[in-house]
């Protein structure tokens, strides 16, 4: 006999097989890298400073974080998701780094669901904590007041709306009317008393559609760039799993769509970076990551994957260390360019070469500025 779950569970069940798959499978892209490979700071022989100066805090849509490093929104809506997003809260308040939950649209549907987003709140009362729904919802008729509940449910200083394109044209049961996206974030960004990030969850994105976002009125924008965690992996992996042929064949086929992170933070950075705050997510996996992406026009960095089996197996400890190494990978880099503080590294010169360069100049973009700002 079939048993088939009720509605309101089903968000829950795909959230939990989301959570497995990452956990258990390599799910990071095959071929596409997030560029950072391409992009080397000019070394200082000569830093002229002392690394103990060294001070990595940051002022993020008014508030203070420790380091500029924001723990990436996963999950929720599973009893699973609860301890996760427990572990990784108790990892940002001890380490005061910024932290999003995962998209809220399950407990929207059953509020007895809130719990597992909740808890990020209970256990880090004073972290900048982001919350999450989707555009795709949006246009399925959440208005501002289930954006208000999402908010309210976990006191959240921001809402990310994300947007997953790709992963919703690869799911069977994907939400795939993407018309009104915009009107409807420029909506929510308006009546909103918190700022709006507009989120990308793993495709990048490119300047156009930056500039569209600076016009709806987004506060920030997570580039949520290609490299990194592969969506297209999860949805094949999960379409393989329920004998979905075709579901696993389109995953495959767009296993490493996307713009890259190191490509889309450029690209965003020359389109808005004077207006908005920028965080570039998708594949940044140590603290020299984190500097290039600054260098490069982002102020904060989102990391979200290498978090999850830490958070799942050994807890908040785990977690706390992974990001203490990160912060110190930063601090060396900082060290060696000779920048005192997070302004200093945003400004120290950077040459991009291979793919990367080739993508850049053939979207318009002049790398010398990178690499000569620093006398
Ligand atoms: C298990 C898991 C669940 C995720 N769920 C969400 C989500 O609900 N909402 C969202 O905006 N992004 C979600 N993401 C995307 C991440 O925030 C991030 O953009 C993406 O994983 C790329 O970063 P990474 O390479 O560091 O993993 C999820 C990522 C993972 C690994």
């Amino acid at each position: 006999m079939v048993i088939s779950l009720p509605e309101k569970f089903l968000t829950s069940k795909r959230k939990f097989e989301h959570i497995e798959i990452c956990l258990k499978h390599n799910v990071k892209m095959r071929e596409k890298s997030t560029g950072f490979e391409d992009v080397e700071f000019i070394h200082r022989s000569l830093p002229e400073i002392n690394k103990h100066e060294i001070e990595t805090s940051i002022d993020f849509l008014g508030h203070t974080l420790n380091a500029p490093i924001i723990i990436a929104g996963m999950t929720g809506g599973h009893p699973v998701a609860k301890k996760i997003n427990a572990e990784l809260a108790k990892a940002a308040q001890d380490l005061s780094i910024g932290m999003g939950i995962g998209s809220q649209r399950a407990a929207i549907e059953n509020p007895s669901l809130a719990y597992t987003y909740e808890i990020a709140r209970k256990v880090a009362p004073d972290i900048f904590l982001i919350a999450n729904l989707g555009a795709p919802q949006l246009v399925k008729g959440y208005s501002i007041d289930e954006a208000k509940k999402a908010v309210k449910m976990i006191d959240a200083d921001a809402l990310a709306i994300h947007l997953n394109p790709l992963q919703e044209a690869l799911q069977s049961e994907g939400e795939i009317e993407a018309r009104g996206y915009l009107k409807n974030i420029q909506r929510i960004a308006k009546e909103l008393d918190v700022p709006v990030i507009a989120k990308e969850t793993g495709a990048g994105i490119s300047g156009e559609d930056a500039l569209l976002l600076k016009k709806a009125g987004v506060a920030a924008i997570d580039i949520g760039g290609a490299g990194g965690t592969s969506w297209s992996g999860v949805e094949s992996i999960r379409a393989k799993n329920r004998g979905d042929k075709l579901g696993e064949e389109l995953g495959k086929t767009y296993w490493d769509w996307g713009i890259p992170t190191a490509v889309s933070t450029v690209e965003v950075a020359e389109a808005v970076g004077n207006y908005l705050k920028i965080i570039a997510t998708g594949g940044i996996r140590s603290g020299l990551d984190v500097a290039k992406a600054l260098a490069l026009g982002a102020d904060a960095a989102g990391v979200a994957l290498p978090f999850l089996s830490p958070a799942y197996k050994e807890g908040a400890r785990a977690v706390i260390l992974k990001l203490k190494q990160m912060i110190e990978e930063l601090r060396v880099a900082m060290f060696l360019v000779g920048a005192r503080n997070i302004s200093e590294l945003k400004q120290s010169n950077v040459v991009v070469v291979g793919k990367t360069a080739d993508w850049l100049k053939a979207r318009g973009i002049n790398l010398v500025k990178l690499s000569k700002r620093r006398k």
